[in-house]
């Protein structure tokens, strides 16, 4: 029953369904200074509605919301340490740091596996350290075509679906600051050439902050529900309460592969950590980095504690090295003789069989691992500085693992693998001062360049590198640029048949689009050689120097160009722009077989 003065507003049954819940689970503060019925109407109808959908949008609705939050306070008041009796020891790995044998064959079981596997793409985070004004996947990872994350992630999905016969399905999980401009994107782009069908995309909804130890919600005034993100556990959540999950398992999905907004290098290592999970039969592989002890960056490690099943996990950093000093290590994380620690770096990439995933989401209605960080007022640990809200990481999921699901780990070359565009370039310069990677616009498109230029190596061709360079605090080593894009090649065996010998200048660009075969190319100081072949055109280049004249430039932003919104900002997020000196793109639109040679250039 509602209080009188609520009854008088003659409120929808949802509304008073909804607020007698609230009063049941001790939130009549919510309401406790609302104004005389019939007046204030739409401020209510408004929070009523956020209240609406904090509740829709969270399995068991809010009151299992407040019940989770008050066991967990209750924990972290009583400074419970979730590492408690727990030994960590190195976990089950695959080290594919090293190109040769074991990675090709990784490779090809991947490929094959890709046939039957879904890419989830978690997109909803706000990007503030980098401050971008549009959505993350709109910013391009290259700036000699300027591709987009979006567009350069479609195009792997489309280049393997046409290779293996099949639609990969794409899951695009958004929020309420990306959605508008990723379907914009999509719809803008015609979906970049995926079918619409292919795509899903999931919304993440915001949480209600916590005033107290209690769960008291939040409010930011008096018709205004205070509201933060769940963080991107929220992936799993909405793959079951969508129940898209279970329509990819029923149409043959075996595998999901979990990746971020801005990570250009995600598809060089991707179908090798694929390979890697089938042939170990791993349930759950984090694709990992070599890591360096004390990084600011979580370690994978196998804990271990008796009667309890082995947890492979990420820890947190600043975890990792007192646990290990208060078990196995009295030293704490120590370098192996490559230097590197024996725990490798998360850098939530994911890898997960599905049969064993709806099982976990089954149980735990997709609520992955809750946690709650307060910042106690005092040493009562009873209020909180600032409100608090519960959180959820997608590679927790581990943590809901009974029924002995082999968790590994697949370790990369760090650039190789990951090189996210997360920092704007005072905060990138400033990460590279204290020796960390700066994950900014330009490193992001330099290792786009770098991983490039590792394939036309590992084909024989002669590379040069182009002088190290620093652009506003940023170590660069700008060319050559070297784009081979997913029509040309999948695989580093796609490389290795379609480019024979060869040598390219470090001011020099080669971007490959499509089936074409290069043999013996020299691309000599200030040339560019961009080809595009449609599906279905085979270009063969053989024994070509391309003349030099026709160039790209960097060229750095002044000050004032750094501040100008005339120039666009994904130059200014990176400090520079490429200028075209006359270079041009050679298509090849008709299906046949083409040739390239020095009368077409
Ligand atoms: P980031 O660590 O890059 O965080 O997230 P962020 O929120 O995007 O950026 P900052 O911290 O505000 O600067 C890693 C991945 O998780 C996604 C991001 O979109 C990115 O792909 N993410 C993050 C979500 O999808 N939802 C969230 O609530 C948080």
């Amino acid at each position: 029953m509602l209080p009188s003065r609520l009854a008088a507003e003659n409120l929808p049954s949802a509304d008073t369904a909804l607020i007698e819940l609230l009063l049941a689970s001790g939130q009549s503060h919510l309401f406790a200074d609302w104004d005389p019925a019939g007046t204030h109407t739409d401020a209510k109808r408004a929070f009523l509605d956020s209240l609406q959908t904090a509740h829709q949008s969270y399995p068991g609705g809010l009151p299992a919301y407040i019940a989770n939050a008050r066991k967990l306070l209750a924990e972290a008041a009583a400074g419970a340490n979730p590492f408690e009796c727990y030994t960590p020891e190195q976990p089950d790995l695959v080290d594919l740091s090293a190109f040769g044998p074991e990675y090709d064959e990784a490779e090809a079981a991947g490929l094959a596996a890709f046939a039957h596997t879904a890419v989830v793409l978690v997109a909803g985070g706000l990007g503030e350290r980098l401050g971008y004004h549009g959505i993350k996947l709109d910013i391009p990872v290259e700036t000699v075509e300027s591709t987009s994350y979006l567009a350069h992630y479609a195009s792997f999905l489309l280049a393997a679906g046409r290779r293996l016969g099949c639609q990969i399905p794409l899951v695009i999980m958004v929020s309420r600051d990306t959605d508008a401009g990723t379907r914009a994107s999509l719809e803008s782009h015609s979906h970049f050439g995926l079918d619409p069908a292919q795509v899903t995309i999931l919304r993440q909804e915001l949480v209600p902050a916590l005033s107290d130890i209690q769960a008291t919600l939040a409010l930011d005034g008096k018709y205004r529900l205070a509201l933060k993100p769940h963080g991107h556990g929220d992936i799993h959540m909405l793959l079951h309460t969508s129940g898209t999950a279970r329509r990819l398992a029923a149409s043959g999905i075996r595998h999901l592969l979990f990746i971020q907004d801005t990570n250009g290098q995600v598809f060089n290592a991707a179908l090798a950590a694929l390979g890697t999970s089938v042939k170990k039969g791993y349930d759950f592989n984090s694709i990992a980095v070599n890591r360096i002890p004390g990084e600011a960056v979580g370690g994978i490690a196998r804990l271990k504690k008796p009667g309890a099943p082995d947890l492979t996990l990420n820890v947190e950093y600043n975890q990792l090295d007192p646990l290990l000093r208060a078990t196995v290590s009295p030293e704490g994380d120590t370098p192996d003789a490559r230097g590197f620690s024996r725990f490798p770096g998360n850098i939530n990439l994911l890898a997960i069989r599905m049969e064993p995933y709806l099982r976990v989401l089954e149980k735990s209605s997709g609520i992955i691992a809750e946690f709650v960080n307060p910042k106690f007022a005092d040493a009562t640990r009873t209020t909180f500085k600032k409100p608090a809200r519960l959180e959820t990481m997608m590679q927790d999921l581990p943590k809901l693992f009974h029924s002995g699901e082999k968790t590994g780990v697949t370790v990369f070359d760090r650039t190789w693998c990951f090189s996210a565009c997360k920092n704007n370039l005072a905060e990138a310069a400033a990460k590279v001062s204290q020796n960390g990677p700066p994950e900014s616009a330009s490193s992001a498109e330099n290792d786009f360049y770098l991983a490039g230029r590792e394939k036309l190596r590992m084909a024989g061709m002669a590379v040069e590198d182009a002088p190290a360079t620093t652009i506003r605090g940023i170590p660069l080593v700008p060319g050559p640029r070297a784009i081979l894009r997913p029509s040309f090649a999948l695989t580093l065996a796609d490389v290795r048949q379609r480019i024979h010998g060869g040598k390219i200048s470090g001011d020099a660009t080669l971007v490959l689009d499509g089936d074409i075969h290069l043999e013996n190319c020299t691309l000599p100081p200030g040339s560019s050689l961009l080809i595009h072949a449609a599906p279905g055109a085979k270009v063969a280049v053989k024994n070509l120097t391309v003349s030099p004249g026709a160039r790209y430039e960097l060229e750095p932003l002044t000050d004032s160009e750094l501040d100008s919104a005339e120039v666009p900002e994904f130059l200014r997020i990176r400090g520079y722009r490429l200028l075209n000196q006359g270079a041009k793109l050679h298509r090849f639109e008709t299906p046949g077989h083409w040739t390239l040679d020095s009368t077409s250039l």
